[in-house]
């Protein structure tokens, strides 16, 4: 048994879309990794060694369920929509992928980086290249992060310097997964990743389908993003009633499937996805930033779909995950204008929600990870409160509004440490 270790500090833990507490001079006690207890200090009989964080803030980790490695030396390049800014900066971004050399510096910072903003686990999609996936996984196993990852597929609809056979995109994806999926106790995942329907033919797609169930792996796609796409999948899929019935027709709709973006689903689509409980990453940075449009946050809630956030770097900007809060909230608000008040606001307690427990039921880990019930894995951040607030001090703020400076104000600036397992993987 490891000694125990007290971290003390202001505990804000999510329990549910509409609901969070707010500890004030709060403890986490944890031993093995795992949490034991958490309260306030005074009445929770506090053991081992004590690590006092004050009046900062200490929350779960962060849960990134989009997001693209080969990506992140691409950001923030504006100026086009989805499909001509994956044909002008992302498909070359991705070919240099080819050097695992260039695959393994670039995966080294992309982690050290998510640990500086304070994500402890995240769904990522890489390269159609397996040993650039390997050198990731690689990367990965030694950042501590929890990642769940795949390598690409694609076997059409793509230039020629990133199309795969089919065959061998199948065979090399499974030979990843057989590595890689359920590693450390399963802090390292495989996720089988079609990249969307258009670059991917319908054998590939069954394929890929196949080998998620036959290995219990994870599936990620994108559906419904961008107008252009959904007049390019209804011309290359016309047997198909909708975008949705693409996924459904190959056998890719699953429990432990994430699809990004979802945007322009209608009823009978929502209901589709509700009967195979595929869950849902949102991400409105990414939205904004490609103009992709407007998701309707209480669409998807009322249809009763499990749904988290992701950053969808590098058509999101930014890795962190206080941007996808502060940007999920803000893409709520503008759909309230439009309805002129006929449509659901994320409050901060809900941001909170999605990018932390949410985000974990999304990957199925809800009982692992997402908040601090004791028993689940020690994951969190300690976030310096005080230097959000003006009046650089937080201890007199209610929860509420230390959690709407956090999520409206919070950055990468002002991650102080970073928690996987209980072992510290960052720190500032
Ligand atoms: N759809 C297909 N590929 C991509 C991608 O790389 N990024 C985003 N945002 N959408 C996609
Ligand atoms: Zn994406």
């Amino acid at each position: 048994m490891a000694e125990a270790i007290t971290y003390k500090g202001r505990i804000l833990n999510p329990i549910s879309p509409n609901e969070f507490e707010d500890i004030i001079d709060g403890a986490i006690i944890v031993q093995n990794g795992k949490i034991v207890r958490y309260g306030r200090f005074n009445d929770i009989n506090a053991r081992g060694t004590l690590v006092d964080f004050g009046d900062k803030i200490v929350i779960p980790g962060m849960i990134d369920t989009h997001v693209h490695l080969p990506q992140y030396d691409m950001v923030a390049m504006d100026g086009y929509e989805l499909l001509d800014w994956l044909s002008h900066y992302i498909f070359p971004a991705e070919k240099r992928f080819e050097s695992p050399k260039v695959a393994q510096e670039a995966a080294r910072r992309f982690f050290e980086d998510m640990q500086a903003n304070g994500t402890t686990t995240a769904c990522i999609y890489n390269t159609v290249h397996k040993d650039a996936t390997e050198r990731a996984f690689e990367e990965a196993e030694r950042s501590g992060l929890r990642v769940f990852m795949g390598k690409v597929m694609m076997d059409q609809n793509c230039p020629d310097f990133l199309r795969e056979k089919t065959s061998e995109s199948l065979e090399t994806s499974e030979l990843l997964c057989k590595a890689w999926h359920g590693k450390d106790g399963g802090r390292l995942n495989y996720v089988f990743t079609p990249r969307f329907a258009p670059t991917c033919s319908r054998e590939l797609m069954k394929g890929a389908s196949k080998l998620a169930k036959k290995h219990s792996a994870y599936i990620q796609t994108h559906l419904s993003e961008n107008r252009g796409e959904l007049n390019l999948v209804k011309t290359l899929f016309p047997e198909s009633k909708n975008y949705t019935d693409v996924y459904e027709k190959a056998g890719l709709l699953t429990p432990r499937t994430i699809m990004a973006h979802c945007i322009y689903l209608d009823e009978p689509e929502l209901l589709i996805l509700k009967n195979y409980s595929t869950k849902i990453s949102h991400c409105p940075s990414s939205n904004f930033f490609l103009k992709s449009g407007i998701f309707d946050i209480g669409k998807i809630t009322a249809a009763g779909l499990d749904v988290g956030l992701g950053s969808d770097v590098g058509g999101g900007p930014n890795l962190s995950l206080f941007r996808e809060m502060a940007n999920a909230s803000n893409m709520s608000k503008v759909n309230y204008i439009l309805s002129r008040g006929n449509s659901k606001v994320i409050d901060p307690t809900f941001a909170f929600y999605l990018a932390t427990l949410g985000g974990a039921k999304v990957l199925g880990i809800e009982n692992v990870v997402g908040n601090f019930s004791p028993g689940k894995e020690a994951d969190f951040v300690v976030v310096d409160g005080a230097a959000i607030d003006p009046l650089r001090s937080n201890r007199k703020r209610t929860g509420n509004e230390i959690l709407s400076q956090m999520i409206h104000r919070a950055s990468e600036e002002t991650v102080i440490a970073t928690y996987v397992r209980g072992t510290r993987v960052y720190q500032k």
